[in-house]
């Protein structure tokens, strides 16, 4: 425990927290009531927790009835003493909120304050899938590094974030969420997210907890459809869907949010095998685990209990510490207690899991955590926040297509930037919580802080809600000498509870690439949004396509820069395109089959009406240039098993380019199936016209390793090892033996 008080006197909360922090966590559950321990174990809405200390006495009275309907407590300051909040506003708010829920907890403990800050808080970041498309863990620790900077002065404790759902069906909206299909990738950049939020300790000013999602498999429902039952194997679980969630909380996250969905038919809010066994037992897990929002209210719908009492008593035995928004576990704990449903050994487990993170991140030396509202107006949207965002937003952008070198454009000729993104400030999420669309720099704002010669016109609205203005495009269109088409989804297409059956770009945003591409001059696609869209039909009618995501504050400036050439194209898709929607899920690192795809005979693994490979492969990206790769080398394998790959790469056009070397493994034989290729390593390389340089890949024998159900080991044996451009490419081979260990 640690013993200082630092901030006392300046919140003038003088009672004696000093004291009690000198005793154990567990001292003060021992003096905690039932009802106390209860209230822990909730997190509320901002409004309640507010309205409760209000001096206005109508909102009191408002809140003496709300008491009574959601918490069947007849005086509203009985939860006053509750484990938290979510979604307060700002640092006036959060320490007013502390400063009278000190006053009257006896107990002295501070509430957490959480926040869903998933890219961003005031500046808002690409979203997480096209973070993932960096290939690189520097942009999203800083991302997070900011966000945690930005939440933290507003008095934020906990953000809720990382997702790391592991990710491969287009149609689910939450893709947008993740950092796509691969294990490898994920689990790299889960460990940068929980560094930039965390920091290297919580003493350090500007840190916030991070609160890892959805736990577990909720990447995977069923048809894409939001909300859908999971069905996994436990093989298929352990090595793709676990592999993030793992990687984060061996970084040292403090908390995990429970997923929506059943897996193995059993909710994961009330999964003891998932929150107690695999979570706590396996992976070591000591911080406290959140529900997702009121999903402990939902295990009725889900069928398994019968009534609320029910659906407390199975949450709290399954391992379930806090319940966010819902308050089931104060209605109902007492009346388990009492009938021993529950024992109060497992509701001071909960406690104590949530007190030793407040305890960890010095809420009982700090209790407003480094709210300050001098700092907010001075960290929010700040210059160096808003530059990050344009660097990092560009490091994501993929080029799909670039046909006769159609980019970078020049600033001499004339460019018609045409369709609904073309002068738009919704450039980033539903989660861009605190982002506001009239302070983001809109691609209008971004070319025209580059060149004089370029003309906007939205000329429709995303969605058939508006209607077409042909005649306003075709105008655009005719002036120019080539045209940017600014098409695809928008925030309200993607996200939670945004699943799609057609990945399509809606029928208005297809008409008016039909009347533009009607007068026959030279397109390039600027494709946004939150997922990988079908554009089979598209791309084979443009000259290039660049694939910017939903990019935040300063997504204009970045897609400026870009389309420019002031700033290279280097990302790699973190999910695949599907060539169409029937694909889906499709990812790259599937297993081979009894019959793998042959041409010209049936009844092997495929499909009659289109191929099996998606349109544009995880791992795929252009640059401004083309590159050859050379010379491969492997090192001897070293004392600890590692093994180093390098390979000589050339830039043998005429830009600059950055080239991302994918280093992907074969399992050639093992005990079950293994993926035809596998992501381990990637190298990055910028190099001039003609100018060539080698990438070096580290390989560590504990890659090689796979789960069998007693414990996580490489088998012997042979590996190929391929060095390529992307996840389809052939690229160059080579291959190494794992010799048996005596
Ligand atoms: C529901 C979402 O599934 C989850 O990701 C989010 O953090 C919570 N709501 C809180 O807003």
């Amino acid at each position: 425990m640690r013993k200082k008080c630092a901030n006392t006197e300046k919140t003038g909360v003088l009672c004696s927290r000093k004291r009690r922090l000198e005793m154990d966590i567990r001292q003060i559950i021992e003096k905690m009531t039932l009802r106390e321990k209860l209230a822990q174990m909730v997190l509320l809405v901002q409004c309640y927790q507010e309205d409760v200390f209000s001096d206005d006495p109508g909102k009191r009275e408002f809140m003496r009835e709300a008491s009574k309907k959601y918490f069947d407590i007849d005086d509203p300051q009985d939860v006053m003493n509750t484990g938290g909040a979510i979604f307060v506003d700002g640092a006036e708010k959060a320490v007013e909120i502390q400063k009278k829920h000190l006053e009257h907890d006896r107990n002295g403990i501070p509430m957490f304050f959480m926040y869903d800050v998933i890219h961003g808080y005031r500046t808002i970041f690409p979203i997480p899938l096209a973070l993932g498309c960096a290939f690189d863990p520097e942009p999203v620790e800083t991302m997070s590094r900011i966000s945690a900077k930005e939440a933290s002065v507003s008095g934020i404790h906990i953000v809720y974030s990382p997702m790391l759902d592991l990710v491969r069906d287009a149609r689910w909206g939450r893709v947008m969420e993740s950092t796509g299909e691969d294990p490898w990738l994920n689990s790299l950049l889960a460990r940068a997210f929980v560094r930039g939020y965390q920091g290297r300790s919580f003493d350090r000013p500007y840190t916030v907890g991070a609160c890892i999602k959805h736990f577990a498999g909720y990447g995977a429902p069923v048809a894409g459809r939001e909300y859908n039952t999971v069905e996994l194997s436990e093989y298929s679980f352990m090595e793709f869907y676990m592999k993030a969630y793992a990687a984060a909380l061996d970084e040292g996250a403090v908390a995990v949010m429970s997923a929506f969905n059943a897996v193995e038919g059993v909710p994961c809010s009330v999964n003891g095998k998932l929150l107690k066994d695999y979570l706590r037992g396996e992976l070591g897990f000591d911080g406290f685990v959140i529900s997702d929002w009121g999903t402990v209210g939902e295990q009725i719908n889900h069928g398994v209990a019968s009534d609320e009492t029910e659906e407390a008593e199975l949450a709290i035995k399954g391992g379930l510490d806090m319940e966010m928004y819902s308050s089931l576990f104060v209605r109902k704990g007492e009346q388990l207690v009492a009938e021993g449903r529950v024992s109060e050994n497992d509701i001071d487990a909960a406690v104590y899991h949530i007190l030793s993170v407040k305890e960890k991140m010095g809420l009982f030396e700090r209790p407003f955590g480094w709210a300050d509202q001098a700092l907010e107006k001075r960290f929010h949207l700040c210059a160096e926040h808003r530059n990050e965002a344009r660097r990092i937003a560009a490091k994501t952008f993929v080029l799909l297509k670039n046909e006769n070198g159609i980019l970078p454009l020049s600033k001499e000729e004339k460019v018609a930037f045409i369709g609904p993104y073309a002068d738009t400030g919704r450039l980033f999420s539903r989660w861009g919580s605190k982002g506001r669309t009239d302070e983001t720099a809109t691609v209008k704002q971004g070319v025209s802080a580059k060149t004089r010669n370029a003309i906007f016109c939205n000329a429709c609205d995303f969605t058939e809600a508006g209607s077409l203005d042909s005649g306003a495009a075709v105008s655009a269109a005719e002036q120019a000498d080539k045209i940017v088409l600014c098409l695809g989804e928008n925030e309200d297409m993607c996200g939670e509870g945004a699943s799609r059956a057609f990945l399509e770009l809606p029928k208005i945003q297809a008409d008016l690439f039909e009347t533009v591409r009607s007068l026959g001059k030279p397109i390039i696609l600027l494709l946004f949004g939150g997922r990988p869209q079908e554009i089979r039909r598209i791309s084979e009618s443009v000259d290039g396509i660049l694939c910017v995501w939903l990019p935040g504050t300063e997504g204009g400036n970045a897609v400026a820069d870009v389309l420019y050439g002031d700033v290279l194209p280097e990302g790699r898709l973190s999910m695949s395109f599907p060539y169409t929607v029937g694909q889906c899920p499709v990812s790259y690192n599937c297993f081979n089959t009894n019959r793998p795809a042959k041409d010209n005979d049936r009844c092997t693994s495929k499909y009659i009406d289109i191929p099996n490979e998606p349109l544009y492969p995880f791992g795929y990206g252009l640059g401004y240039s083309s590159t050859e790769f050379s010379d491969l080398r492997q090192s001897d394998a070293e004392m600890n098993g590692s093994i180093v790959f390098t390979v000589n790469v050339k830039n043998t056009g005429g830009h600059p380019v950055t080239e991302t070397v994918q280093l992907y493994i074969r399992d050639i034989k093992g005990s079950v199936v293994r993926p035809v290729r596998e992501l381990k390593g990637i190298g990055k390389i910028t190099l001039l016209p003609g100018e060539s340089g080698d990438v070096r890949i580290r390989l560590d024998e504990k890659q090689l390793a796979f789960w069998h159900g007693d414990g996580t080991y490489a088998e012997p044996g042979l590996f190929k090892v391929s060095v390529s451009k992307n996840s389809l490419d052939v690229g160059l081979e080579t291959f190494f033996e794992l010799k048996k260990r005596n």
